[in-house]
């Protein structure tokens, strides 16, 4: 049987990065080398800094960096080296052929450089996925090399934030590739690496449709389980009911299982969308208009969750944020990760700064600039970027964030938001302070904080207490939940 010696990898991400340090970790006699464009990156992943948080994966990469694992921006070696070249890049959101297109031609351009008689049995697999059709024609007629190179799909389903004990325990391995005799031996070649630590049942050969549409099944089943949820939060609000009493109350049903049923702010993340969007387009491409929209519904419920919750804070806030200090906590799409890609935070700033607030955010792992660069895009700072130099402040403390704020904005549920001290942070506000719970953290403080005397808004609940009154808002201009904010911030 052939067996792998190299691995290149394509994308020092928050998947190549961790995927190859485990595979190094596991597979001592195999040399991976994982490369990437971006210098910088590179650097890190060399550095004591790694450039992504994961829990555990500092003690990875320092276990193998420099025995069998090396970060390097010498893409065309690290290809010729190898014999299998992983591709894990990520496609913008909105997919566009290019990005594929240049590391097809990487591969190319580093391939035709080696002596004929140099060239190996070589493998391209990936742990990416995009248009699963275009992408491998792609890759087939652009390389017309068939022969030599085989493809596989090797889709990756680790969590952010669990990354590491998700890559050690895979709840399964999927491989998919040619039914030819050549596909088969390239599938079985990369099982060998795999069962190095995965036990053989959980690692599942099939061809390569069904290994790619498994991918973006999967993600489209558990972000249509958020909005499942989330819907039900709507009405919940609207009976008296508590989300989190039925989510238990379903979850206990051994057929519908607990996980992935917590209301929330919304999903992000770099894949959920991208995938359910991916779902959306082969069904339009393949004529399947009405599992297409079945589909789409799962975003619009997103998007309405996002909105929602803003306008909550608005109408709560007697109407209008215009002016008013609103401390912001947690930026990253979920906890226990810096990354903010698609995060509902970021759109929840957005609806909020078109409403004239200042806005006061702080995250425990995510950098300034990052905040920054995402509140600045196009699409959130729409016809007045400069808006986010006037409007955003971040904070490397949430007793700062907080100081004369109206209300505290609960956007990503890292767990020391547990274990704030909220009496102080209670001082520190302006009266009625407001808390607006949007990752159901704090419920188990709810008597004490209303003790301290704050209004508590989550998602999901009426959570009762003496309100403060206030003009009732069908007397009031009203933003829509429907729609995006449309009042401009008068900076
Ligand atoms: N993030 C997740 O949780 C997750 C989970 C499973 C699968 N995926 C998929 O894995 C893929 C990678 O995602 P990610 O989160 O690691 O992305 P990422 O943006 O963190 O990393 C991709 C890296 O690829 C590099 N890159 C881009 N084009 C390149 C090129 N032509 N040559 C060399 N390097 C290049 C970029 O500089 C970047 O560092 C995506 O398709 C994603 O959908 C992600």
């Amino acid at each position: 049987m052939f067996q792998i010696k190299k691995i290149c990898c394509i994308g020092a991400g928050y998947v190549g990065g961790p995927t190859c340090s485990v595979i190094a970790n596991m597979c001592p006699e195999i040399t991976v080398t994982v490369v990437d464009v971006n210098e910088s990156r590179i650097k890190a992943w060399n550095s004591d800094t790694l450039p992504i948080y994961e829990p555990g994966l500092k003690e990875v990469v320092e276990s193998c960096r420099g025995r069998n694992l090396f970060f390097s921006t010498d893409i065309d070696s690290a290809i010729r080296d190898a014999d299998l070249v992983f591709i894990s890049v990520s496609p913008s959101v909105n997919p566009s052929p290019m990005g594929w297109g240049r590391v097809v031609r990487l591969i190319l351009s580093s391939s035709r450089r080696v002596p004929d008689g140099l060239w190996r049995y070589r493998m391209v697999t990936r742990l990416s996925q995009r248009r699963a059709p275009s992408r491998f024609e792609l890759l087939r007629n652009e390389t017309l090399i068939s022969v030599v190179l085989q493809v596989l799909s090797n889709p990756e389903f680790l969590a952010e934030g669990t990354a590491v004990r998700d890559l050690k325990e895979p709840d399964r391995v999927l491989i998919g590739g040619d039914e030819t005799a050549e596909g088969q031996r390239a599938i079985r070649a990369l099982c060998a690496v795999y069962e190095h630590w995965v036990p053989k049942a959980r690692i599942i050969t099939t061809n390569t449709w069904s290994s790619e549409l498994s991918k973006l099944a999967a993600n489209a089943f558990l972000a249509q389980r958020i909005s499942s949820i989330n819907s039900i939060s709507a009405l919940c609000e609207a009976t008296g009911a508590d989300v989190e009493e039925v989510a238990k109350a379903i979850g206990m049903d051994q057929r519908i299982g607990s996980k992935f049923l917590k209301a929330s702010v919304g999903f992000g993340g770099s894949c959920f969308q991208k995938d359910v969007l991916n779902l959306v387009y082969l069904c339009e491409a393949l004529n399947l208009p009405e599992v297409a929209s079945y589909w789409q519904q799962v975003i619009d419920m997103n998007e309405y969750q996002r909105r929602r919750f803003a306008c909550r804070i608005i109408d709560c806030l007697f109407n209008t944020v215009t002016g008013k200090k609103l401390a912001l906590l947690g930026f990253s799409f979920k906890k226990d990760t810096g990354d903010t890609r698609e995060s509902s935070s970021i759109y929840i700033s957005k609806y909020l700064m078109d409403e004239g607030a200042k806005l006061f955010i702080y995250d425990p792992k995510v950098l300034k600039e990052q905040i920054i660069h995402d509140l600045s895009q196009p699409n959130i700072s729409e016809d007045n970027p400069e808006r986010v130099s006037e409007l955003v402040t971040v904070t490397s403390d949430p007793y700062e964030a907080c100081q004369s704020a109206h209300a505290l904005v609960i956007c990503t549920e890292w767990d020391m938001f547990k274990e704030l001290d909220y009496e102080k942070i209670y001082k520190k506000m302006l009266k009625p302070a407001f808390i607006f719970d949007g990752r159901r953290v704090l419920d188990h403080l709810h008597p004490h904080l209303q003790n301290i005397g704050f209004q508590i808004e989550t998602i999901g609940k009426k959570v009762i207490a003496t309100r403060i009154p206030y003009t009732p808002a069908a007397a009031c201009p009203r933003i829509a939940a429907s729609e995006p904010p449309t009042k401009k911030a008068k900076v």
